[in-house]
C-alpha cells in the first residue's frame, strides 16, 4: 500500500481499514487479513505500558515499536505517531524526530492538533515527510480537554475543527484523522477537504476507519493500576473477537465491516 494507491481506492469509493499495531507478529497477521494501514500509535502508552494516558511515551518507544512493525510488514502502509514533546517546540526538532521515524520504517507520521501545528505540518511536508493531522479529540491534550470527551459539539467548536482540517489540508498533509467528533461534522469535513479522512468515533462517512487493536479484541480494561470493573469501553468500540472467536477472524471481520460500511453503525457514532 502506498499513499497514491490509497487515494486510488478512495476515488473508486472503497473504504480503507486501519488498526493500531505495535509488533511484528501482529503486523504480519494484520497484513495477511487485509488491513491497509498499520498505526504505531502512542496509545501503546496505555495498552502496552498500562499508563493513564499517552503523555509518557518517548521517541525511543516509538522507534522501537515502529521498527518491530516494519520488520513484520511487506505491503501495508505504516503510520507512526510523533509522541508528546517530539514536535511541538520547534520545526527543526519535529523534522529530526519525524525523519528518525521514517528511518525506522514508518511511511507517514501523525501529529496532533491544528492551530500552531499547521506550520509544523507544512514544514515537515516541504521537507519530504508525509503527515497525517489528528484533530477532534487529541489524546496528548487530554488534560487541557478535561478528559475523554467528544469534541466539536458546539457550532463554534465544530467550525474550528473544520478550519483546522482545511488549513492542514492546504498545508499539504496526506490525511486527516478525526477522533470523537459528531458524525455529521466528520461527514462535512470529508466532503470539503481534498485529502482522505480517517475516523475513530467519527461516523461512517470518513474515507477510512481506525480502531485500537486491544479495543477490537475487547481485552483493554483501562490503566494497569485501576480495577477492570471501573472501565467502560468508549461508544465507538466494537468487540470483534467476541463475535468471531479468533484473533485472525476478528481482524478479518473488522476489515470486512469497514469495507462493506457496516462498521461503524449508528450506535458507535456521536
Ligand atoms: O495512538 C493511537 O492509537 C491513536 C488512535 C486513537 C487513532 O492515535
Amino acid at each position: 500500500m502506498t499513499l497514491p494507491k490509497l487515494n486510488y481506492l478512495i476515488e473508486r469509493g472503497e473504504k480503507f481499514a486501519m488498526l493500531t499495531c505495535y509488533d511484528a507478529t501482529y503486523a504480519k497477521l494484520m497484513e495477511a487479513e487485509g488491513v491497509d494501514i498499520l498505526l504505531v500509535g502512542d496509545s501503546l502508552g496505555m495498552v502496552l505500558q498500562g499508563a493513564n494516558d499517552t503523555l509518557g511515551v518517548t521517541m525511543q518507544d516509538m522507534l522501537y515499536h515502529t521498527k518491530a512493525v516494519a520488520t513484520g510488514t511487506k505491503q501495508a502502509l505504516i503510520m507512526a505517531d510523533m509522541p508528546c514533546g517530539s514536535y511541538e517546540h520547534n520545526v527543526e526538532i519535529a523534522l529530526k524526530n519525524a525523519q528518525a521515524l521514517l528511518q525506522s520504517g514508518a511511511h507517514i507520521v501523525k501529529i496532533e492538533g491544528g492551530g500552531a501545528m499547521v506550520e509544523t505540518a507544512r514544514y515537515l511536508v516541504s521537507h519530504g515527510v508525509p503527515v497525517c493531522a489528528h484533530l477532534g479529540f487529541t489524546p496528548q491534550s487530554v488534560t487541557q480537554l478535561g478528559g475523554y470527551k467528544i469534541q466539536g459539539k458546539t457550532e463554534a467548536a465544530a467550525n474550528q475543527i473544520m478550519l483546522d482540517a482545511k488549513a492542514m489540508s492546504d498545508a499539504g498533509v496526506s490525511m486527516v484523522l478525526l477522533e470523537m467528533v459528531p458524525a455529521h461534522l466528520a461527514s462535512k469535513i470529508t466532503q470539503t477537504i481534498s485529502v482522505p479522512t480517517i475516523g475513530i468515533g467519527a461516523g461512517l462517512d470518513c474515507s477510512g476507519q481506525v480502531l485500537v487493536l486491544q479495543d477490537l479484541l475487547g481485552i483493554y480494561t483501562g490503566p494497569a493500576q485501576k480495577s477492570p470493573d471501573a472501565f467502560k469501553a468508549p461508544r465507538f468500540v466494537r468487540n470483534f473477537l467476541a463475535e468471531t472467536g479468533s484473533v485472525q477472524s476478528a481482524v478479518r471481520a473488522y476489515v470486512q465491516a469497514v469495507k462493506s460500511q457496516t462498521f461503524p453503525a449508528q450506535q458507535h457514532s456521536y
